[in-house]
């Protein structure tokens, strides 16, 4: 093979106009990947045209955050917004410029400023949330869950922090329904409750009576000589009787009429023998000093979370022992309901559990709650369970 001699030769002018431009644009390609306006690259190579992403560079996250439904911001830790993303200079309802360099504290109510600031010093050690109402212009409120995180970059002195905006809206309108739900369940069981119970006291215990009546008027009329079915015959008077007692017990416990005319206390204490008699759970009732009547829809609140607390203990605690304690203070009414028994963990219940769960702790909540209380529920497993309620002292009395 013959060598050939390559004869340099200086470029003409259209050649360097030419490579001008690729230079030109070259640079301005460069200049794009740094500014995080590409995110690929594609090159024409001897197999076809490469595709390159750009990993690695900051473009990703900024295309992240740009696109995310959530306010993303970056602030000093006396909340100086370095950065906000679009989505939350929409929640706020202001132009970004308006937004970045302004205090984070200009978007919260006063309480709620107070609120976040030990958020904002602790985000630099670990990550916190915290719920706050945003102040979403026109005087309008966004509820929404605020996610701290300190932002570690060794350029940067102090040190940022992160934050993520989510907005609430949909969430507490969910959970609101769901209360409004649970509540017309709770009422929904009070009035069945009333219907079941004239329906026993009206029924049932009308047809046990007769059916007594007649019964001892049979064993009456049976010869002292014919022993074995007199014996039978009284017998069954007996058992005839204990169910009409039992009838009357149930229909009692669905009843809320005893507890308007005996008051609080009288009907907490007549529920407790009852039940310490019948299930031999020995059970301690205090009341330190209790005098006068509340309003009837605490009473009753308080009387159907004690009823629902006992059933549980019976149904599932294997107890011993219970304590029960009503007390009044500071303006607020405490229900304590303490047993010995096996005990359960409330707050990692596994979905299989949580299926098979009935109505019972969520109707003590929603009746705690209808009355602007809460309840607690402290329980672990060999050590039993206590259950707390705190309800707000009703203003007017009874007399
Ligand atoms: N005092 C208690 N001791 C032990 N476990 C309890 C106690 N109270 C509640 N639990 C547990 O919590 C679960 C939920 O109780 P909840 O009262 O809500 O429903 P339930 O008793 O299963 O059904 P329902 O009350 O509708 O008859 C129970 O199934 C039981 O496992
Ligand atoms: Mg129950």
């Amino acid at each position: 093979m013959k060598p050939v001699r390559r004869h340099s030769r200086e470029p003409d002018s259209d050649e360097l106009a030419g490579l001008r431009a690729r230079l030109d644009e070259s640079q301005e390609t460069l200049r794009a990947i740094r500014g995080g306006e590409v995110d690929t690259v594609v090159v024409a190579g001897k197999q076809g045209p490469q595709v390159f992403t750009l990993q690695g560079s900051e473009h990703a996250y900024r295309m992240l955050i740009e696109s995310m439904n959530e306010g993303a911001l970056t602030l000093t830790a006396d909340g100086l917004i370095l950065y906000a993303n679009q989505c939350f200079a929409r929640m706020v309802a202001l132009p970004l410029e308006r937004v970045m360099g302004s205090s984070f504290d200009r978007f919260l109510l006063a309480e709620d400023r107070a609120t976040l600031r030990p958020f904002l010093k602790r985000a630099g050690k670990s990550g916190s949330k915290v719920q706050v109402r945003l102040q979403a212009g026109h005087g309008s409120q966004l509820p929404v869950l605020i996610s701290l995180c300190g932002v570690t970059q060794k350029r940067l002195t102090p040190p940022t922090i992160g934050m993520v905006v989510t907005d609430m809206t949909d969430v507490r309108r969910t959970e609101e329904l769901l209360r409004a739900l649970t509540h017309r369940v709770v009422q929904a069981q009070e009035s069945e409750r009333g219907r079941v119970a004239i329906e026993l006291h009206n029924g049932i215990t009308q047809i046990l009576c007769a059916i007594l009546f007649r019964c001892q008027a049979l064993s009456a009329g049976i010869s002292a000589h014919d022993l074995p079915s007199k014996r039978e015959a009284i017998q069954l008077r007996e058992m005839i009787g204990e169910a009409a007692e039992e009838v009357e017990r149930i229909s009692r416990g669905l009843r809320v009429g005893v507890l308007d005319e005996l008051g609080l206390v009288p009907v907490l204490r007549a529920t407790s023998k009852e039940f310490a008699d019948r299930t031999g759970v020995s059970i301690k009732l205090t009341c330190p000093r209790w005098t006068g009547r509340l309003h009837a829809d605490f009473e009753l609140t308080l009387y159907r979370i004690l009823q629902e607390a006992l059933r549980n203990v019976e149904a599932h605690a294997r107890a011993r022992h219970v304590i029960v304690r009503l007390k009044r203070q500071n303006g607020f009414v405490y229900l304590m309901i303490a047993d010995d028994g096996i005990g359960f963990d409330p707050d990692h219940r596994s979905a299989g559990q949580k299926e098979k769960d009935g109505l019972g702790l969520l109707s003590m909540r929603e009746r705690a709650a209808h009355m602007g209380g809460a309840i607690k529920i402290v329980s672990a497993r060999r050590v039993g369970t206590k259950i707390e309620v705190r309800l707000p002292l009703p203003t007017t009395k009874r007399s």
